[in-house]
């Protein structure tokens, strides 16, 4: 790493303890989205090369670090939270300027990392496997969690502490190595991650960095025989692509996808809940969650009601540069997040839904130099819509009207993804039928589509999801693979099914 006159650090890829340029030469900017002007800092924009030193080091840790008992590594973990609670204000600031969101929600995308840190610490004393009877007399069985090996993980910008942490953390517990590429436009968090894991006692090697783009580095990454699982969180078209890659040399793949998450809201609901719970569950982080709250589906008795106060409140909302404490909302992520929102907003003009407020780039005070758009509420969208089927990941939210709750169900299930989805009633019955109805991996009652707490299993059905989970056991299950033992002490030869008394 080495710093320019101008104070702005130039950084290397992070392989076996070491900085390493992209041999190419070629780097990246990272700037701020509110303030394009700002330089945070230069990354490499790596290739072929750089990602094979990375999987090598990765694969000769790997011997050493599989052998670490699994509550030894786990202390690696507790001390990286400790870290990461001292650092947590210098590097939710670090997270605002490369990313936007404001600092209430870094902080949160921080504490996401330390929660996790803690959570699978936890799993090095435990890590369950199975036992049972065998079938046979004095013979032993039993299952035991082995780690897969090289494993590769690709993470979006939105979270780019939290996912980071959600894929190397269980990971590491249970004793696979890592390497890791983090989004192009915000590399600067994993890194502060990745110095908090070398300052925990984490070897050389065992967790690898390499920055650049998609198609270029996290494809040499599926394809690279070494790697033996890989984990990708982003959209749906991209993770096609991964998913057909890692099946040439069958790795395990776990796929984190799109979502265009319903909020369902009856006509007995506290309607300042459910008009609290949509402004936070679609305007949150811009909209640029795979959870954010995309289509609020409202019966019909208090549809105009909801309508027109949730568009009011929507215009009150403060937006501006996320290090503001008094902000809601900051940037989109880039000039390209914001014409692809704003594009979605002329669809959704066009196809005639009613554009109730927002709608356009924001020129507030102090936005001239940044991405930001206004948070927008279409209403009278229908189900057909591309506003109401494809995913903007943006501060944009289509509001739907329905007659009861089996037609709220049937439009929320209409489309191709199932990650998340809400619904808002007094009404318990209704509540557990719209549990049981809804196609989706999550489903909240009277809270919004977002907030999922990472010791709980997160992923989606459809197109959301190949149906791994992240949080909770669940990622072990990823980042494990069975050894089934067989101890046979009868000291004679037992042949299972065949040995089978008179
Ligand atoms: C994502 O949007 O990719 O549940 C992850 C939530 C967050 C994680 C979102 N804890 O909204």
């Amino acid at each position: 790493m080495t710093t320019l006159a101008s104070g702005v650090k130039t950084f290397g890829n992070f392989i076996d303890g070491k900085w390493i340029p992209a041999s190419s030469g070629n780097t990246s900017e990272n700037r701020n989205p509110a303030d394009n002007r700002e330089l945070l800092g230069i990354f490499q924009r790596s290739n072929e090369p750089e990602v094979n030193l990375a999987v090598e080091a990765a694969q000769a840790a790997f011997r050493k670090w599989s052998r670490v008992p699994a509550p030894r590594r786990a202390e690696i973990l507790m001390r990286t939270a400790a870290i990461l609670e001292e650092r947590k204000e210098e590097f939710a600031r670090d997270m605002t300027r490369e990313m936007g969101k404001v600092l209430k929600e870094t902080r949160g995308d921080v504490q996401e990392a330390i929660d996790t840190a803690y959570y699978f610490a936890g799993e090095g004393r435990r890590m369950f496997g199975l036992t049972t009877p065998s079938e046979l007399p004095s013979k032993f069985a039993m299952c035991t969690r082995e780690p897969v090996g090289v494993c590769g993980m690709i993470c979006p910008w939105n979270f780019p502490m939290a996912i980071p942490s959600w894929k190397l953390f269980p990971a590491l517990v249970a004793g696979n190595t890592c390497v890791i590429k983090p989004a192009e436009i915000t590399p600067l968090s994993l890194m502060n991650l990745m110095g908090a894991l070398t300052q925990a006692g984490l070897p050389a090697g065992v967790v690898n960095v390499v920055t650049g783009h998609a198609h270029e580095v996290g494809k040499v990454l599926t394809e690279h025989p070494l790697v033996r699982a890989v984990s990708f969180t982003g959209s749906t078209e991209v993770g096609r692509i991964v998913g057909v890659s890692c099946s040439h040399t069958f790795k395990r793949c776990a796929l984190e996808m799109g979502g265009k998450n319903p909020m369902i809201v009856l006509d007995d609901a506290n309607l300042d809940l459910a008009l609290e719970g949509a402004l936070w569950g679609a305007f949150g982080t811009s909209g640029q969650r795979c959870t954010a709250t995309s289509r609020i589906i409202v019966q019909k008795g208090v549809y105009r009601r909801f309508a027109e106060e949730l568009a009011k409140r929507a215009q009150l909302l403060r937006i501006g540069n996320g290090l503001d404490e008094n902000m809601d909302i900051g940037p989109v992520v880039s000039r390209q997040q914001m014409e692809t929102v704003l594009h979605y907003v002329e669809i959704g003009k066009r196809e005639g839904a009613r554009l109730a407020c927002g709608g356009d780039r924001c020129d507030n005070a102090g936005c001239g130099h940044g991405f930001f758009v206004e948070p927008t509420v279409f209403t009278d969208v229908e189900p057909k819509m591309r506003i109401a089927q494809e995913e903007i990941f943006g501060p944009v939210v289509s509001l739907l009207p329905c007659n009861s709750l089996e037609d709220a169900v049937e439009i929320a299930n209409g489309g191709d993804s199932g990650l998340s989805s809400a619904l808002y009633t007094r009404d318990v019955n209704r509540a557990l039928e719209a549990i049981a109805g809804l196609d989706a991996g999550i489903a909240y009652i009277d809270a919004p589509t977002i907030g999922a707490e990472v010791h709980l299993p997160f992923g989606g059905v459809k197109q959301s999801g190949n149906g791994h989970r992240e949080g909770g056991v669940g990622a072990l299950d990823f980042y494990t693979q069975w050894k089934t033992v067989y101890i046979d002490y009868s000291d004679r030869l037992q042949r299972a099914q065949i040995d089978r008394p008179e």
